[in-house]
């Protein structure tokens, strides 16, 4: 019975934490944890310890399983809170977090976030947003003075769109393509206006 309603709350009503959920559940998203995503993660930690070396207090937006989080280790952050809308991906997550962690079920378009970051990170998130312009426009408020945003898009037919809409009126601080088995994933970090 649970499985018939989830099926319609993923197919009718296009639920998405049930849609992501069961996305998760089938390990569609294990692949993530692979060698050929390594790059990708090792250029976005990379940025972190050397744009902000004093461990920064960092948000992660679609922060899945916590991989980045993992991947940085705790000595490279002051606080790390990372929000999915998925609760399957953020109970593996919590699973492996630490006491600087905070790990919270939400969705981007409407969670808000409780203080300030010196980095907010989308990596492989941010086109999941109804609205990207806004939503980035909305996040800049939780940015310290000297924050930063770090996007990372893979290349696919709609990226260049993204990136457009992204970068109007941004100053680019710095970006790193990383081409791996799997794919090619713009990396960029970028001050808001
Ligand atoms: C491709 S995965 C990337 C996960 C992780 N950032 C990484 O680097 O591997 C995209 C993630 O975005 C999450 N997501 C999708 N829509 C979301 C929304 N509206 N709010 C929050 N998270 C969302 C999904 O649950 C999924 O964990």
């Amino acid at each position: 019975m649970s499985s018939i309603l989830s099926l319609i709350k993923r197919k009718v009503f296009r639920v998405n934490r049930d849609r992501w959920n069961y996305q998760y559940d089938k390990g569609l998203w294990h692949g993530l944890k692979a060698l050929d995503e390594l790059g990708r993660f090792s250029v976005v930690v990379g940025y972190i310890k050397f744009l902000k070396p004093d461990q920064p207090d960092i948000l992660e937006i679609g922060c899945g399983e916590g991989l980045l989080q993992q991947r940085l280790q705790q000595q490279n952050y002051g606080r790390f809170v990372g929000l999915d809308i998925s609760d399957r991906a953020i109970d593996a997550a919590r699973a492996d977090a630490d006491p600087k962690c905070t790990y919270l079920v939400a969705d981007m378009d409407r969670y808000t976030p409780e203080g300030t970051f010196d980095m907010i990170v989308f990596s492989e998130s941010v086109y999941y947003s109804k609205h990207i312009l806004k939503t980035l426009q909305r996040y800049s408020q939780f940015l310290k003075p000297d924050g930063l945003f770090l996007i990372t898009i893979n290349q696919h037919k709609h990226s260049d769109t993204y990136w457009t809409e992204i970068m109007a009126g941004v100053q680019l601080v710095d970006e790193t393509v990383v081409t791996t088995s799997k794919g090619v994933f713009d990396c960029r970090v970028f001050r808001p206006h």
